[in-house]
């Protein structure tokens, strides 16, 4: 068994932070969601992995994941000229994946269990392809599957109007050798797309076997901003214990659960957690509240932050008034020199949103 993890695609509708930055290396609880795919990908017992990646983001997954050393696997990389599908993705690795059934993960994804079970699963039956389902609210936003009473797949479809069940497609399948010649026999979508979905559809027509598994516990997709901070959200809140490697200085109080990275001080500081404060940070007079992440290096004084994510090296000063249910990028500066707010001066990439409430 192979791992092929996902890591290429434009992430468009995470810009203006993916003008700069791959939105798989984007922390979650100040961890790349990538380092979450390689991990699981791991644990279910798989050695030899694939990334996906593209020409403008490839060379930074390649410098922040490494050759997989530090996991114990193997990891090789894969370049996608252009994200022209999940299954030419496919077909892009196939002289990495040769005839070895594999595991293919979509790298902005995050599954609670993992993938251990699945894989055990798919190793022991005979099924030629096996996809993971979750029951959402919102079934016209992803692909959709029906099923008969055993599991197996009847049909997929790709974003449906009307969608026959309210089962949607996880990123995470599993495939045999089968799947690549079902990828040589499908066309473009109307999007321009080769459809993973479509290739699935074409297992399932030419009579091969699609098992499903539909997941209870949860999923997260972070496409989007307010998906990145729900997965903060979750993670920090399964995390377990209060860890303190740096100082709190001054009438600084600390409840609940809450990382303090090494060389990081806090003065006159209220921290309620879950929350996670990276290593070399400073921050005073400030609150940082739950469902937090801050990244290293960060300076912060004189400011309020709670249910957001903010990344290496950020600076706020001064800043009056909460920031709440943000994403702020690498080393972007937010300071006010009035108390009072009179004026915002601001310095935003393409396509922000700023939103004063
Ligand atoms: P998507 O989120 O569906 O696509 P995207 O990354 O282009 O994002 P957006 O819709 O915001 O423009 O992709 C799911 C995952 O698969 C993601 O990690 C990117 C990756 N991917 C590839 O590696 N190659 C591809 O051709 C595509 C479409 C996606």
């Amino acid at each position: 068994m192979k791992g092929l993890i996902l890591s290429g695609g434009k992430g468009t509708r995470m810009r203006p932070i993916t003008h700069t930055a791959a939105k798989q290396l984007l922390p979650v609880a100040n961890k790349p969601i990538l380092f979450y795919a390689v991990e699981a990908i791991k644990d279910a017992g798989v050695e030899e992995i694939g990334i996906i990646i593209s020409p403008e983001t490839g060379n930074d997954v390649r410098e922040t994941v490494g050759t997989g050393e530090r996991w114990g696997v193997r990891i090789s990389y894969i370049l996608q000229d252009e994200p022209k599908g999940l299954a030419h993705a496919v077909k892009t690795a196939s002289a990495f994946l040769g005839d070895s059934p594999f595991v293919m993960y979509l790298g902005d994804n995050l599954i609670k269990d993992g993938v251990a079970p699945l894989v055990q699963r798919f190793n022991a039956g005979n099924a030629d392809a096996f996809i993971l389902l979750k029951e959402v609210v919102n079934p016209s936003a992803f692909g959709v599957a029906q099923l008969n009473g055993n599991g197996r797949i009847l049909c997929l479809e790709e974003k449906p109007a009307k969608p026959k069940s309210n089962l949607a497609l996880v990123g995470v399948y599993l495939f045999n050798k089968n799947i690549h010649k079902a990828i040589d026999e499908i066309q473009p979508s109307k999007r321009g797309e080769l459809e993973i979905t479509d290739a699935i559809q074409r297992l399932i027509d030419t009579k091969f076997h699609v098992d499903s598994h539909v997941l209870t516990s949860w999923w997260l997709d972070t496409g989007k901003k307010d998906d990145m901070l729900e997965a903060n959200r979750v993670v920090l809140d399964e995390m377990s214990d209060f860890v303190q490697e740096g100082t709190l200085e001054g009438n600084s109080i600390v409840s609940g659960r809450v990382h303090i990275g090494k060389g990081s001080v806090l003065k006159n500081c209220t921290v309620r957690g879950p929350a996670v404060i990276g290593s070399n940070c400073h921050i005073e007079e400030s609150y940082i509240g739950p469902f937090t992440s801050i990244g290293d290096g960060a300076r912060v004084s004189h400011a309020e932050i709670e249910h957001s994510i903010l990344r290496e090296s950020c600076r706020i000063a001064d800043f009056n008034g909460r920031i709440e249910d943000s994403l702020i990028g690498l080393n972007v500066e937010l300071t006010r020199g009035n108390r009072k707010p009179v004026a915002y001066r601001f310095m935003l990439g393409d396509d922000s949103k700023v939103e004063v409430v």
